[in-house]
């Protein structure tokens, strides 16, 4: 991964930055009680505080699953966390050496989907297996139907999929590349949308990525309504 992508990147996710805790790192984890632990939380003078050194502290980070097919038309999968939306109809993504790299330079065209709660062993495992090893889409006992929009596939278990062309890659000296995919289309079970048809977040459960404790997160409650609760404080 590289770190420039921090800087470059508004995350999908930072919609969803009340990150909370879920699944079986409850107990585990005492981070899981943050929540709680903000609202007694009294913060000292910024003279008063750690120096954290020149790092990236960017946190919750998305749990993006990008999909592609090789030169014999095999499915692959790999998880990425540096990417994010970079345009009203693009998404862009940080990526090394891998598979998926070259796949995309390939066919210039891939899926995008979310990790969840409940593929969290195999989102992972899409993560840390290289297709260049295995069929990972096989051996994790998923399956992928090809995209009506794009030449790249559709993971059957991840319930919404957006379907983008590549439309820059910016290769680095070390194999890997900055990538923009515009979204030409997107495919959702009818179990993750409201009676209306949007996305229902509660229904599609993606998890965020947390790139202190290296954990997976499900997110919690709303606490605000976006364009609408600053208005409390406009009107003091
Ligand atoms: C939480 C997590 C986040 C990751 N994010 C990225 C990323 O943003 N960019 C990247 O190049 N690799 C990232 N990886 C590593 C790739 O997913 C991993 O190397 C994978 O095996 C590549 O698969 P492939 O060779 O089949 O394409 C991440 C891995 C994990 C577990």
């Amino acid at each position: 991964m590289k770190p420039n992508l921090i800087t470059t990147v508004a995350a999908l996710f930072a919609t969803l930055a009340l990150a909370a805790c879920g699944g079986g790192a409850k107990q585990q984890d005492p981070s899981c009680n943050q929540t709680q632990t903000q609202q007694t939380m009294e913060l000292k003078p910024v003279t008063e505080r750690v120096q954290m050194g020149a790092k990236t502290y960017v946190t919750p980070q998305p749990a993006l699953m990008i999909a592609t097919y090789d030169a014999e038309g095999t499915p692959n999968v790999m998880m990425a966390a540096w990417g994010g939306q970079c345009d009203g109809n693009k998404v862009c993504f940080c990526l090394s050496t891998h598979k998926t790299t070259d796949n995309l330079r390939l066919n210039q065209a891939f899926t995008l989907s979310y990790a969840d709660a409940r593929t969290i062993a195999e989102s992972d495992y899409f993560g840390i297996e290289s297709g260049n090893k295995t069929n990972k889409v096989a051996a994790a006992g998923f399956t992928a139907t090809p995209s009506q929009n794009v030449k790249a596939p559709i993971i059957d278990q991840y319930p919404l999929a957006m379907e983008c062309r590549v439309v820059e890659m910016r290769n680095d000296a070390d194999g890997g590349a900055f990538v923009v995919g515009e979204i030409v289309g997107a495919v959702a079970d009818p179990a993750i949308l409201t009676p209306e048809g949007k996305i229902d977040i509660r229904k599609l459960n993606p998890v965020a990525w947390d790139a202190a404790s290296l954990n997976y997160f499900t997110l919690g409650d709303s606490v605000g309504q976006a364009w609408h609760s600053g208005r409390a404080v406009m009107e003091k």
